[in-house]
């Protein structure tokens, strides 16, 4: 599904730059559930970014369903991109200005659906993902764990083989944290869809099929 070898990635320029990934290697299979934990600023969205095809490494090879995804054109990269991944950012949510269903129709009208199609698609997910009651409230109108909900049925309304998810719980209480969880691990068994999460939650590490864990650059699997 995704196979990541020999990953280097630094920040700044030559002389003055932090290696921040030294030669990480992960492969995930269809179905798999995967986290990756680490400090923070270890480099757990620098290693998503990488492998989701968003941010160049330095070195090394991102194979998504055997197409290596950092030798095609900028066109052919996306164009995989939009169709096997879905992301689940850290920072960059919900846009404020639409409801949760047009957040969720989004990636449909892009790739050019009707919006016809788009919003059935959209309401089949909130409804599956537990808050169709509040597909037409607007981001700043939800709770967090509802914003969450709406983020991940984003992320595979597009039907991705894999979704990289960057603390899926990471703004939420406790429970939610564990609905969230949960509904993640329901949408992998049920969809043979790999997911890649990055987590401090120890929690959400522990109900996960793999784990690797990230420090001073090195990527090692937690056996
Ligand atoms: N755009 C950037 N420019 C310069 N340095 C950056 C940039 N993005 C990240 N870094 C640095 O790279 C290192 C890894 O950052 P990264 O965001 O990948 O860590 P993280 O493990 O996701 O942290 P957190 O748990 O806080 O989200 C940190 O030292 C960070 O300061
Ligand atoms: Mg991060």
């Amino acid at each position: 599904m995704l196979a990541a070898s020999g990953i280097y990635c630094s920040y700044g320029s030559a002389d003055a730059s932090i290696k921040v990934l030294r030669g990480a290697d992960i492969t995930i299979k269809v179905g798999e559930v995967v986290a990756v934990t680490g400090p923070s600023g270890s480099g757990k969205s620098t290693l998503l970014h990488a492998l989701g095809l968003l941010e160049r490494p330095d070195r090394g090879k991102v194979l998504v369903c055997d197409e290596d995804g950092w030798e095609l054109s900028t066109r052919k990269r996306a164009e995989l991109r939009n169709r096997k991944i879905g992301f689940v950012f850290q920072f960059h949510h919900l846009l404020e200005e639409f409801t949760l269903r047009e957040n969720v129709m989004m990636p449909c009208l892009i790739a050019g659906e009707s919006s016809e199609e788009a919003a059935s698609k959209a309401d089949r997910l909130l409804e599956k993902v537990g808050i169709i009651h509040r597909a037409s409230h607007f981001p700043s109108r939800v709770s967090g764990g509802e914003k969450q909900r709406a983020a991940i049925a984003r992320a595979i309304v597009m039907k991705p083989d894999i979704v990289l998810a960057d603390e899926p719980t990471g703004n939420l209480d406790a429970d939610t944290s564990v609905e969230v969880e949960n509904l993640i691990m329901k949408l992998a068994d049920e969809g043979s869809r790999s997911f890649l999460l990055a987590t401090h939650s120890q929690d959400l590490a522990s109900a996960v099929h793999r784990r690797f864990s990230l420090s001073s650059g090195v990527l090692s699997e937690v056996l």
